[in-house]
């Protein structure tokens, strides 16, 4: 394994599971500190017990005064710079408009934009002192068909524009600003929908069946791609969204 982010800091929203959890443990083989969030104080640890490099803080980040919590350990552990935020954590809610509530809207915005929003408001000081990059997990569905699916891509379409746009903002500042969509990618957020389980699985066998490479991504394979970002081998890349779904993004 090569060792492209040797000495750097590493901040990674959801790092307890999924997606999160295959970045923590890739990037730190790749040489990297690596501290995660999340609620869930048993998830983190095991992710944590994969690598000695990787620490984690129990928080739950759509609270600001526990996002302020999380900037505080890590400055007490890695002093002011941040070289590395990515901006994980997220929620899918699977649902007809026709049955969703402002509840439902509330907890995907409040996760997938608000609290993405405040974290890296909070580290921003951090990033800067680093002259870091921030890497921003969207969905294929932020800007293809996605039925049932509107409250999560419209969250998820706000993340790629605050991509797009922070880029522009702290390029001056010697900071990349990126983000990943990926595709469907086998992890625990496929178990927990409020459909029924008739409904979830023809939610997912009409997902599977526009994916071009035949198959569910894996999350160690959206972590190869992160690592590339997060690495000063993306030194010329900001403002891009990489698509990383087999091919489904395409068709
Ligand atoms: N899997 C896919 O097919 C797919 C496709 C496109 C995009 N994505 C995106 O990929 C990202 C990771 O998802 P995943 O697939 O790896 O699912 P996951 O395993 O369910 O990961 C979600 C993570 O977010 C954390 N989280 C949720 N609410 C939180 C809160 N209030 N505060 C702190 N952490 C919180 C969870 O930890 P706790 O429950 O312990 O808090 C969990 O570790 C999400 O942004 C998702 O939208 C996934």
């Amino acid at each position: 394994m090569s060792k492209r982010l040797e000495g750097k800091v590493a901040l990674i929203s959801g790092g307890g599971s999924g997606i999160g959890r295959a970045m923590a443990i890739r990037f730190a083989k790749e040489g990297a500190h690596v501290m995660i969030v999340g609620r869930r104080e048993s998830a983190l640890q095991e992710t944590a017990q994969a690598d000695e490099k990787i620490s984690y803080v129990a928080a739950d980040i759509t609270k600001t005064e526990q996002v302020e919590k999380v900037i505080d350990t890590m400055k007490e552990k890695y002093g002011e710079k941040l070289d590395i935020l990515v901006n994980n954590a997220g929620w899918c809610p699977v649902q007809p408009l026709k049955e969703i509530t402002l509840a439902d809207y509330d907890r995907a915005f409040d996760l997938d934009v608000r609290a993405l929003v405040d974290v890296t408001i909070q580290s921003l000081p951090l990033i800067l002192n680093a002259k870091g990059n921030i890497i921003n997990i969207s969905t294929v569905g932020a800007t293809h068909r996605a039925p049932n699916l509107s409250m999560y891509v419209g969250a998820k379409a706000a993340v790629e524009n605050f991509t797009r746009c922070w880029a522009l903002e702290l390029a001056p500042d010697g900071v990349r600003v990126n983000a990943i969509a990926p595709g469907a990618i086998r992890t625990d957020i496929w178990n927990v929908t409020n459909l029924s389980d008739e409904a979830a699985k023809a939610h997912e066998e009409g997902i599977a069946a526009t994916i071009p490479c035949g198959r569910f991504g894996a999350p160690e394979e959206i972590a190869s791609v992160a690592a590339f970002l997060a690495s000063d081998e993306a030194s010329y890349v900001s403002g891009a969204v990489y698509a990383v779904d087999g091919g489904q993004g395409a068709a």
